[in-house]
């Protein structure tokens, strides 16, 4: 009898993935996340306050799922009792009325009113969120992948059938129709529909489902085939969504599957970009950036500083001891999230992976391709010079509107270190075409279709030893030297809380600075910007 049930014991061991089986870092990361979480959580309510401080008292839908997942990892006390609570809150909030168009999704927050009703109208990405599907939708997978026998049998059932109605729901979303944005390049919520699709159809034996989300993946897939990256490139956060779906794509789908066949290369691949545009002594990843939530990774919290903790530890990632404190800081939530995955996307890579994470070994130059259609009208180009104080990125493109996608592209940015911080300048999108050509310690920048009009404004840090500027020469840490057929003589504005004629960007608050052309200019805006760190 004994070694009979010593393997059974060993079965069970195995199959929950517990933190005692984590890594001293990943067992930090998800128990100061919990320990969090645990403070924001309203066991009355059965969800989670909303994590933007300030919102009197309401709760929130999507951040509650997240810890649920936590809680049931954790096990321990009334955990499982309270993650069963807030399953049954979150999946009470989901829209079931399939004629709409918000069909499968979640309720933002409980208190909200009904969506589409009289004097609340239904408005894609503010009322209700397509993505929140997705985002809800994986963490429910991981949950009966991972914790399923914790659960009861009907909260299983209730699981799987909230899945069928996320599926179906995230089915009706097509880029450019009735506001919505989806798109095969859309990475992040693109790669989480195929997985949810891909596995709600396997598991309720809906071969219609199944081959919806194989053909979706295949389509991203062809995509990434085309330069070897994903469409939504390089976003601290975004990224970490990305390589979050795709570990989900690798582990969690049959061989016959074309995300378990391509997951672990574009995995692979993705986090070797990620290995060349991380900067270990800045804690940043250099730009360009497709999407962002701040212009320091060390001042907000980012999806990609989690899995730097959890793969180099808290204090090489980007985060401070108290992430709750920085900016964008409810995407701590994400902790559990990311403990419970880190171990699984470590496998589909190669072994010390990480370990050029450390240190900062060698100037170099990264370029790479990147292709976002329909709002890319040619493949972008990208080239980013690191050096051990300075980093320059930029890209090349010709797009339908300015700003990209999401109107959050950064083409240009600059990083250095001074004594007292991560200093950066990034150039403000002004219009759809820009060539940017970048060597050490040098960009050129030109708007082929610009015109007398054209701009080059660029946004740049404060500095804790200089805080009142006149001009670029009061620049901390760096001399830059422009020239060009700009007008010489541009002009400087501060952003602030408190005054200064712009407000802050990403709470982010910032000095401008704005070459415009001269009069009766024509011909290519041109301007070129040299780097010097004191
Ligand atoms: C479902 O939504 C449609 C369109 O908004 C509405 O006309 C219908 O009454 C709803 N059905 C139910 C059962 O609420
Ligand atoms: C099959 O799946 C597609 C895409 O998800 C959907 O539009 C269609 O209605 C489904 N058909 C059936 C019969 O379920
Ligand atoms: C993508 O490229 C891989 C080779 O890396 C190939 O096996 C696969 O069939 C391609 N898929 C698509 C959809 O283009
Ligand atoms: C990027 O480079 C390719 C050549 O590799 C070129 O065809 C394309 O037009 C370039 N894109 C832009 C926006 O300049
Ligand atoms: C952008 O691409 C479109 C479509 O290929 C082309 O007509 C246009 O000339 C391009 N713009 C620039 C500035 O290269």
């Amino acid at each position: 009898m004994l070694p009979y049930l010593w393997v059974l014991v060993s079965i069970c061991a195995t199959t929950l993935a517990t933190p005692s089986s984590w890594s001293p870092d990943v067992q930090q990361l998800f128990g100061d996340s919990m320990k969090w979480l645990d403070m924001n959580y309203d066991s009355k309510d059965g969800y989670l306050y909303d994590l933007n401080t300030q919102e009197a008292l309401r709760h929130e839908t999507r951040s509650s799922a997240w810890y649920a997942l936590g809680l049931l990892a954790r096990n321990e006390n009334n955990d499982v009792a309270e993650a069963e609570k807030i399953i049954g809150n979150v999946i009470g909030g989901q829209f079931k009325n399939t004629t709409q168009q918000w069909y499968g999704t979640y309720q933002k927050y409980p208190e909200e009113p009904e969506v589409g009703s009289p004097l609340y109208a239904a408005k894609i990405y503010s009322s209700w969120d397509p993505n929140w599907r997705g985002f809800v939708g994986t963490t429910f997978i991981i949950i009966l992948e991972e914790y399923s026998e914790l659960l009861s049998a009907e909260t299983q059932q209730l699981i799987l059938d909230s899945l069928v109605h996320t599926a179906i729901g995230d089915s009706y979303r097509n880029g450019g129709q009735n506001g919505d944005n989806l798109y095969p390049s859309y990475s992040n919520p693109a790669i989480m529909r195929a997985f949810v699709s891909g596995w709600v159809g396997r598991k309720t034996n809906d071969q219609n489902m199944t081959s919806a989300g194989e053909t979706y993946a295949n389509e991203i897939i062809a995509l990434f085939n085309k330069t070897d990256t994903l469409s939504e490139f390089n976003s601290a956060t975004y990224t970490g969504v990305s390589v979050f779906g795709l570990t989900l794509w690798s582990s969690y789908l049959p061989e016959d599957s074309a995300m378990s066949q391509m997951g672990p290369v574009m995995l692979q691949k993705t986090w070797d970009a990620i290995s060349q545009l991380w900067h270990p002594t800045m804690k940043n990843m250099a730009g360009p950036w497709d999407r962002t939530y701040g212009y320091d990774m060390n001042r907000y919290v980012s999806i990609m500083a989690l899995w730097f903790w959890a793969y180099l530890g808290r204090d090489a990632s980007s985060l401070i001891n108290q992430p709750h404190l920085m900016s964008h800081s409810p995407d701590y939530a994400w902790g559990p999230l990311v403990a419970v995955l880190a171990d699984t996307q470590a496998k589909h890579l190669p072994d010390n992976f990480f370990n050029q994470f450390k240190t900062f070994d060698k100037e170099r130059t990264f370029t790479a391709q990147a292709y976002y259609p329909p709002y890319d009208l040619e493949i972008r180009n990208l080239t980013t010079w690191m050096s051990e104080k300075l980093t320059i990125g930029g890209m090349s493109y010709n797009q339908t509107s300015v700003g990209g996608p999401a109107g959050t592209t950064n083409p240009v940015v600059v990083q250095w270190i001074t004594d007292q911080e991560i200093a950066f300048l990034t150039l403000r999108p002004s219009e759809k075409a820009l060539q940017a050509e970048v060597s050490p310690g040098k960009v050129v920048l030109s708007y082929p279709s610009g015109n007398a009009d054209s701009k080059f404004q660029f946004i740049a840090t404060t500095f804790k030893g200089r805080k009142t500027l006149a001009g670029i020469k009061h620049m901390q840490g760096i001399s830059m030297t422009p020239s060009g057929n700009i007008n010489m003589a541009y002009v400087t504005k501060f952003a602030g809380d408190n005054g200064g004629e712009l407000s802050p960007s990403n709470t982010f608050e910032y000095w401008s600075f704005t070459w415009s052309m001269p009069s009766g200019f024509t011909g290519v805006p041109q301007l070129t910007l040299e780097f010097e760190v004191s």
